[in-house]
């Protein structure tokens, strides 16, 4: 070699590579929707999962490695001690907590979730103290905001799963109601994971097209004008993406598929460094006039990466959508408030 011969291998003779770990606090049915996904799409080496039920953790666990022979290579490992198997995780995704019983709204689980986060959060932060912390939990805005304050994490480095889910959900609707692919509807839901959320419905596009533009020219194709909606689809649309998470619920009991794939898709954002952008809870303070002295988490398009939160997109909105996106964050802001973090 160039520097005389000084060069080695280590001891398996391959060249070293940084293995990914993931934890998963919460073996729930979100819980493992995420694991179950990220497994599928082998975006982690390793997976630690954590759960206060130590039959029902260890039955996930096992069920999950019988399935290697079908999987990407990923290693299992789990416990019910967060110090016993999570250190040195890139990533934590926190999904332990109560959930929703039907008629609950997410902001009556916050006492609950926020006396778990006391336990959780610091041992996480002490056990990898470089990771990426994503949160789940509900009410997601508020416990976003408690993990950081409680991690003493940059900001940077903490993430709430926020309305990606919500925005999957409007682009699902819209994408139904134009009878396109979801994947060509570009639409945000902003604001709070829950009843106060936002739909920017000035920025929605199809193929570019702004859905809102009324129909003036004359010459516009047919395909073009069966895109353009009336004023009373809209809030009906609304009402719908916000009834989305009600509706499953008192159905099925709980939510899981969909939060599992909007979280493994920020999941394979982060950690494969994409800086894609993404609506997520992030510290919204300074932005659309939310008052410098209201440290609020909610969501707003974020560029993401390896390194986490890279950038916020300054988001150009109506007069009336930003008066709902600062009603938003005045319902989060004051749940934090009363803390006393
Ligand atoms: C959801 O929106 C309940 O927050 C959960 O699916």
């Amino acid at each position: 070699a160039a520097n005389g011969g000084d060069h080695h291998h280590d001891s398996s003779g391959t060249s070293m590579h940084r293995l990914t770990k993931v934890s998963v606090i919460g073996a729930g049915n979100v819980g493992m929707a995420i694991a179950q996904t990220i497994l599928t799409r082998g975006l982690a080496d390793e997976i630690a999962l954590v759960d206060a039920l130590p039959d029902k953790l260890r039955g996930e666990m096992l069920d999950l490695q019988h399935a290697a022979a079908f999987l990407p290579r990923t290693r299992l490992v789990s416990d019910t001690d967060i110090a016993a198997v999570t250190r040195g995780s890139d990533l934590a995704i926190v999904t332990a907590g109560a959930r929703q019983i039907p008629g609950e709204t997410r902001l009556n689980l916050l006492q609950r979730n926020v006396s778990l986060f006391r336990k959780i959060i610091p041992a996480l932060a002490q056990n990898s103290p470089e990771a990426l912390l994503l949160v789940v939990s509900n009410p997601v805005d508020i416990l976003t905001y408690v993990a950081w304050k409680l991690s003493g994490f940059p900001v940077s480095r903490v993430i709430g799963s926020g309305t990606n889910l919500d925005s999957s959900r409007f682009r699902f609707l819209l994408a139904e109601h134009l009878d396109v692919n979801a994947q060509d509807v570009q639409a945000y839901m902003v604001g709070e994971h829950g009843d106060s959320s936002v739909a920017v419905w000035s920025s929605v596009s199809v193929a570019g097209m702004p859905v809102l533009k009324t129909l003036q020219d004359s010459h516009t194709t047919s395909a073009s004008a069966s895109m353009i909606m009336k004023e009373e689809a809209l809030e009906g649309i609304r009402r719908a993406v916000v009834n989305s998470a009600y509706e499953v619920i008192g159905l099925k009991g709980y939510t899981s598929w969909a939060i599992g794939y909007s979280v493994a898709n920020l999941v394979a954002t982060l950690l494969r460094d994409q800086r894609r952008i993404h609506p997520v809870s992030v510290l919204a303070t300074g932005f659309h006039g939310i008052a410098d002295d209201h440290e609020v988490f909610l969501s707003l398009p974020a560029r993401l990466g390896r390194a986490g939160v890279l950038g916020v997109v300054d988001m150009e909105l109506t007069h009336e959508e930003t008066k709902r996106l600062r009603h938003s964050a005045k319902t989060i802001w004051e749940n934090c408030n009363q803390l006393g973090l």
